[in-house]
């Protein structure tokens, strides 16, 4: 049973926090908080989730024990930075500072960690706000993640109320952070940098290196007919598949 207090210790601030044991996907119960009116910035977590939502309608493997399910109602962003970059900073910087480990960022909001993905980040808006949903893998479950060769974890002895305090505490730091500075921080920690990838721009696959990230988080990437900024789509580089933006 994840503890409430740990993770408001952890945060070093007061702010709704709510442990679920189960529950199905921590962002619609936080949607459905929201349109029936609890407008307030606040935190949800899970145990685990049955029906655990990823990006363009995969599901998000999350047993009980072994992984963080959390989601954070918030004010949309005004300055343009979206707020998976935002996430992503934060999730990295929280395992820095915690577990000494250090991510790679995959465009854009995949989190890597010794060529595994161990971080999902799904955001989601509702009634003119975000639903911002972290999954991260703390360590492997006992069958592992049937049918997900590429998905791995953390593995710490790291407790998790206190990650999912600190990963809170990160996010909102980053919403009032430059957004020059949480760049830079994405910047460094780019994995997919002078990396050549493809993607598929109106039902035609198409080649390019990728160049950096710009001003508003889309992927600068170089193809035969000079710069593209991708903002939306799906982009591969050898048999993985690579985040869009959302
Ligand atoms: C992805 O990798 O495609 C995104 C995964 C996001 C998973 C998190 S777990 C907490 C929150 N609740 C959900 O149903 N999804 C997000």
């Amino acid at each position: 049973m994840l503890k409430e207090e740990k993770i408001l210790q952890a945060l070093g601030f007061d702010l709704p926090v709510t442990c679920l044991d189960v529950t199905d996907s921590t962002n619609l119960r936080l949607k459905e908080r929201c349109r029936a009116g609890d407008r307030r910035v606040q935190l949800l977590c899970a145990d685990s989730q049955t029906a655990g939502r990823g990006r363009l309608g995969r599901t998000f493997l999350s047993p009980e024990g072994t992984g963080i399910y959390m989601s954070l109602l918030l004010p949309l962003p005004e300055d343009g930075l979206p707020l998976t970059i935002r996430a992503a900073v934060a999730v990295c910087r929280t395992v820095e500072e915690v577990c000494g480990l250090s991510l790679k960022i995959k465009w854009v909001n995949d989190l890597f960690l010794q060529g595994k993905k161990v971080c999902g980040i799904l955001a989601e808006g509702v009634e003119n706000m975000a639903v911002l949903g972290i999954g991260l893998n703390v360590n492997m479950p006992e069958n592992g993640f049937p049918g997900v060769p590429v998905a791995g974890a953390l593995n710490t002895d790291a407790d998790r109320e206190t990650l999912m305090g600190r990963i809170a505490f990160h996010v909102l730091k980053t919403l009032e952070e430059r957004p020059d500075s949480c760049l830079s921080f994405y910047r460094e920690r780019m994995l997919l940098l002078g990396k050549d990838i493809t993607f598929l721009q109106s039902g035609q696959e198409k080649n390019a290196r990728v160049m950096g990230v710009d001003d508003k988080g889309g992927l600068m990437v170089q193809t035969e007919a000079g710069m593209e900024i991708l903002r939306t789509g799906e982009v591969s580089i050898g048999s993985h598949q690579v985040s869009c933006l959302e």
